[in-house]
């Protein structure tokens, strides 16, 4: 599990647990929809790490696929993030067996289709994993019928689409002959991370979805304590308390590049459940620690104090380099490591921070692994389930995305 260090949030331990103790009830709801297995409910998704038919229902499909040489997720918003959070702090940004298809953008699907062209030509093995809830997002399609339309159709590319029961993408896939997943129906997009929709490519890729879904059910376990040890209930507090204070921006500041994913499936995840109404809304940002320091770092000690920052950080990392001798000269650094180095940078950044008040947070993160991963991603979606509660929004739809996803279909007749 990982460690939140809170003191210098802006609000007394006082403070911080009144508001988590108006929260008690609904962290009840959430133990109920668990208990009953309510999958009718909007709160669905903390059922799925309590359901081993989903990690089951992965593996099996992974398994026959065999190595993959090449994966590629055709899908969008909700429907890749997950994926990518997971697998960019799992098996790290530099993994070029996944490629992602999101937007139509014609020269990165064309470069895509390069590719997984080269692998199937070196008798190589594609999946290609088709995600959709509702089967009928513009961009999913396109990209999907592109790529099914110029690959060379063989035993070495498998077609796998991933939707909702009962609908049309699910009727075509099976009449074409592909494998089907199915993703629970109240299980919305950025939530569906621990169904197939994301332990299927991952599985593919390897990732122990096993432990990754292991460490989501401890985190669940955690989240619904009735106690001051719940790390949703936290996480929910201090995001509200500094809405409150008018920090309209939350910046997620990961000090691991292999986390970037993981702050981008964030960002989805809070603006989408909590952005309605000009009051709810919460505008939340991602900066990668230390390389923007160098590029927001003045707006963020210097500008308009309206940000509430969370650090999140790690302590060990797979590898670990140090600085040789004879370089003294330009910046002292011999033998230093680059974990010292990172740690001193932090360090530096948060007394910064601190001199010029601006309220932080870290989420300390003790290694990149699948179980720390899984923990932290099922934490972050309670507290933005909770978040929702103290804003009186509803953090499961996002009618304004589906008003620009209608208008697009119509427009394209
Ligand atoms: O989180 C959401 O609900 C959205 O971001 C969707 O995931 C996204 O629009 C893609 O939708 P679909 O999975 O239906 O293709």
């Amino acid at each position: 599990m990982f460690t939140i260090h809170w003191n210098d949030c802006g609000f007394s331990a006082k403070q911080v647990r009144a508001v988590a103790k108006r929260l008690l009830f609904d962290v009840h709801q959430l133990h109920h929809v668990i208990q009953e297995r309510m999958y009718g409910n909007d709160a669905a998704s903390v059922i799925l790490p309590f359901d081993k038919r989903h990690v089951a229902a992965a593996k099996v499909l992974a398994k026959k696929c065999g190595n993959a040489d090449l994966v590629i997720v055709v899908g969008i918003g909700g429907s890749n993030l997950g994926t990518l959070a997971v697998q960019q702090a799992v098996t790290g940004i530099f993994d070029q067996r996944i490629l992602y298809a999101d937007t139509v953008d014609p020269d990165a699907t064309h470069h895509i289709i390069d590719e997984a062209k080269r692998v199937l030509k070196s008798h190589g093995r594609v999946v290609l994993n088709a995600v959709s809830k509702s089967g009928s997002t513009t961009e999913t399609i396109a990209n999907f019928a592109a790529l099914v339309d110029a690959l060379p159709h063989s035993d070495h590319l498998h077609i796998i689409v991933t939707t909702d029961v009962g609908s049309h993408f699910e009727q075509f896939a099976r009449s074409k002959g592909y494998d089907v997943l199915s993703i629970p129906t109240h299980v919305g997009g950025r939530y569906s991370v621990f169904s197939t929709v994301g332990l299927f490519p991952l599985a593919v890729l390897g990732v122990d979805v096993h432990r990754l879904v292991e460490g989501a059910h401890d985190a669940l376990q955690r989240c619904l304590r009735k106690n001051n040890d719940n790390p949703a209930l936290l996480l929910a507090a201090i995001a509200y308390l500094n809405h409150q204070k008018g920090k309209r921006v939350h910046d997620t500041f990961v000090f691991s590049k292999d986390l970037e994913g993981y702050g981008r499936w964030y960002r989805q995840l809070l603006a989408e459940s909590i952005g309605k109404g000009a009051e709810a809304g919460i505008i939340p940002t991602v900066s990668v620690g230390s390389t923007d320091l160098h590029s927001v770092g003045q707006l963020d000690l210097a500008g308009p104090d309206l940000t509430y920052y969370r650090f999140v950080t790690v302590k060990k990392t797979q590898h670990d380099l140090h600085v040789p001798d004879g370089y003294d000269a330009l910046v002292p650094l011999s033998g230093k490591s680059f974990s010292t180095i990172m740690d001193a940078i932090l360090k530096g950044t948060q007394a910064a921070f601190k001199r010029h008040k601006r309220p932080f947070i870290e989420i300390s993160l003790p290694d990149k692994s699948e179980e720390t991963i899984g923990a932290l991603l099922q934490t972050e979606m309670v507290s933005v389930m909770l978040l929702g509660h103290l804003l009186r929004v509803n953090p499961f739809d996002q009618p304004a995305v589906e008003e620009y996803k209608n208008v697009t279909r119509k427009l394209l007749g």
